[in-house]
């Protein structure tokens, strides 16, 4: 197991992009390794493992808060033996410094061979999380609404809106612009959506991981004053048409499936529900 640093960020990336196809798991995607970048690119070494052999990364983990380490395979390795017992070996271990002792969770990909031994190991099934899907093949709907491209200028509007639609969300323009200055952004977006009075009332960013790929919206929000409208259909939209601009095959998010709202309207635009995947977790004793 090895940790990047901030220098080898870039080649994580690199590799999670190649990840990410049609017919394979949705699985931690760079743009999640975007989205942490708002806490800098230091937090983000920090909390990034990868698993490699013979100098080929084969699976990649992102500390997602102190308990949480979600995973991705390389295709070939999402049922290789070595590679699998190795990454729970080091995530059972406190001292390899991955997951403490305690209550810890871990997110792999739907078929990992990790969550098989995991469970055999004394680890629970846990909170289950609804993946869903749409093709950009073809034509995208409209969103019917005023769409905008977010840059540094309107960060504060795009970080407002955020705020006010997350319960207990502390996100600023600091964060916008930690984000924004993050390897995995040079393929993003951020979007706001416009009500006819031109307020901000709703904010997406999408991750693209290039031509042919998996792109991914992470976050999406309606900001709570202006809920019930079809805001929340319409930027779905909207990020599915970005996402298609960028060259991405498919879009896809991943939600806790007692977001019942956000499964509904993610539905509502399109996309297709997915069987649904559960983290793994282990007791606090
Ligand atoms: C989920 C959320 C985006 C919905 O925004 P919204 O603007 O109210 O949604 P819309 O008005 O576009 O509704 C779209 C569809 O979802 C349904 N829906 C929306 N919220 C719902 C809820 N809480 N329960 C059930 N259905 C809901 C609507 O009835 C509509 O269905 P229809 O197309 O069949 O008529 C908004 O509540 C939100 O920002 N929540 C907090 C942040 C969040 O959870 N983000 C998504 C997770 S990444």
């Amino acid at each position: 197991m090895g940790a990047p640093g901030v220098d080898g960020l870039g080649d994580v990336v690199r590799v999670l992009r190649q990840w990410q196809y049609d017919a394979g798991p949705v699985q931690l995607h760079p743009g999640d390794v975007g989205w942490f970048w708002r806490f800098g690119a230091q937090r983000t070494a920090a909390a990034t493992r990868t698993w490699s052999r013979a100098g080929k990364v084969l699976a990649v983990g992102l500390l997602d808060g102190a308990e949480l380490l979600r995973l991705a395979f390389a295709p070939q390795a999402l049922r290789d033996e070595e590679l699998a017992r190795q990454v729970v070996e080091d995530v059972s271990a406190p001292e390899r410094g991955v997951l403490f002792e305690g209550r810890a969770y871990v997110e792999a990909p739907t078929g990992a061979l990790v969550q098989d031994l995991l469970l055999k190991d004394g680890w629970a099934s846990g909170e289950p999380w609804t993946p869903l899907r749409c093709d950009l093949g073809g034509p995208v709907s409209d969103p019917g609404v005023r769409v905008e491209v977010i840059g540094p200028e309107q960060a504060h509007e795009w970080a407002a809106v955020l705020r006010a639609s997350f319960d207990g969300s502390t996100f600023t323009d600091e964060r916008w612009r930690a984000m924004a200055a993050g390897a995995p952004y040079v393929d993003a977006r951020c979007l706001v959506v416009r009500n006819e009075r031109g307020e901000a009332v709703a904010a997406v960013t999408v991750w693209s991981a290039g031509e042919g790929r998996l792109g991914l919206i992470e976050p999406m929000g309606v900001h709570r004053a202006h809920r019930g409208h079809g805001y929340g259909r319409a930027v779905t939209f909207a990020a599915a048409r970005a996402l298609q601009q960028l060259g991405s095959s498919s879009v896809v998010v991943c939600t806790p499936s007692s977001n019942v709202g956000a499964v509904a309207t993610y539905r509502s635009a399109g996309l297709e529900q997915l069987p649904e995947r559960r983290d793994l977790y282990r007791n606090a004793s």
